[in-house]
């Protein structure tokens, strides 16, 4: 395995290297939702071909100071699991190195983006397109493994291939998490062990609204109203938003007549913490 912080380096190497080409872009602190991405990249590419991991704490995605000083970096072992999982390049740029200081050009996706995390996070995701891109055109990938759980990430990525003929094929992997059900997340080991304690309810009210629906509760006030009471049951927990909206376009929804997404984010402290339920009619 070859770890590489030299943007020029890490292209010279992702040319040479076998196809097909399997990215999987981190911000680091791998949990097994991670790891969960770098097998499937593997299976992906084949013995032939070739699994690159990065990780960058990318800094124009965060719209808190505070949340990107306190993003944890455990490097060494970050490098430990990539090698267990089978990666063969992981490119650790630096910030100075992937971003010119009077740089100009942002790729802004302009629909999917504006509610959800987007309404509440300005900027968040015209910082995660354009360091997806630009990690596409470094690695010259075939394909890229991005997760379920950021669910509307996905979808915004899913948007900016399709929207700028991008020919990178976009694979996404289930969430993976803990055995009460919260979502794994880098962000889970800043939780206060109370909070931790209460986040899997997250879960819980998102599967009560659901539970909900298969009664035939059909209106989006009432289910919302559902995962919101438990949500709000706990001492602890602020909710940042709580959404239904169309699984395909992301916009919100009145009723479920089609597949539609309840997504929340919900702050423990400093901590936030996303998750989301598909819903069917
Ligand atoms: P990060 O939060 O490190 O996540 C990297 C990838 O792992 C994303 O595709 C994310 O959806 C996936 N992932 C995280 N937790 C997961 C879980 N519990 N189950 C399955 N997949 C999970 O998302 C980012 O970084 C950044 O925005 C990035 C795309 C790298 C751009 O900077």
């Amino acid at each position: 395995m070859q770890v590489i912080a030299d943007p020029s380096g890490f292209r010279a190497a992702a040319t040479s290297a076998g196809k097909p080409l399997v990215l999987v872009p981190t911000m680091g602190a791998l949990h097994e939702g991670h790891r969960a991405l770098i097998r499937k990249a593997r299976e992906l590419a084949g013995p032939g071909g070739t699994v690159a991991v990065s990780i960058f704490v990318n800094p124009i995605q965060f719209d808190r100071a505070n949340d990107l000083a306190a993003y944890p970096k455990p490097l060494e072992a970050d490098l430990v699991a990539c090698e267990a999982e089978g990666a063969d390049l992981v490119f650790t740029p630096e910030a100075g190195a992937m971003y010119h200081p009077d740089r100009s050009v942002t790729v802004t996706e302009s629909l999917l983006s504006r509610n959800l995390c987007g309404a509440t996070r300005p900027g968040h995701f015209d910082g995660v397109c354009t360091v997806v891109l630009k990690l596409f055109l470094l690695s010259g990938a075939d394909s890229a493994v991005f997760g379920e759980k950021d669910f509307q990430q996905l979808a915004v990525i899913r948007r900016m291939v399709r929207d700028l003929d991008v020919l990178v094929e976009i694979i996404g992997h289930p969430t993976i998490r803990e055995d009460d059900g919260l979502a794994m997340s880098s962000r889970n080991v800043r939780l206060l062990p109370e909070h931790r304690a209460d986040a899997p309810r997250i879960r819980r009210s998102l599967i009560a609204a659901r539970d909900l629906l298969g009664g035939g509760e059909r209106p989006s006030a009432a289910l919302l109203a559902a995962a919101r009471a438990g949500i709000e049951d706990s001492p602890f927990a602020r909710i940042d938003y709580l959404e239904l909206v169309d699984a395909e376009n992301l916009q919100p929804v009145e009723r479920v007549e089609r597949p539609a997404v309840l997504a929340t984010a919900v702050f423990y402290g400093e901590v936030r913490l996303i998750d989301h339920i598909t819903l069917r009619p």
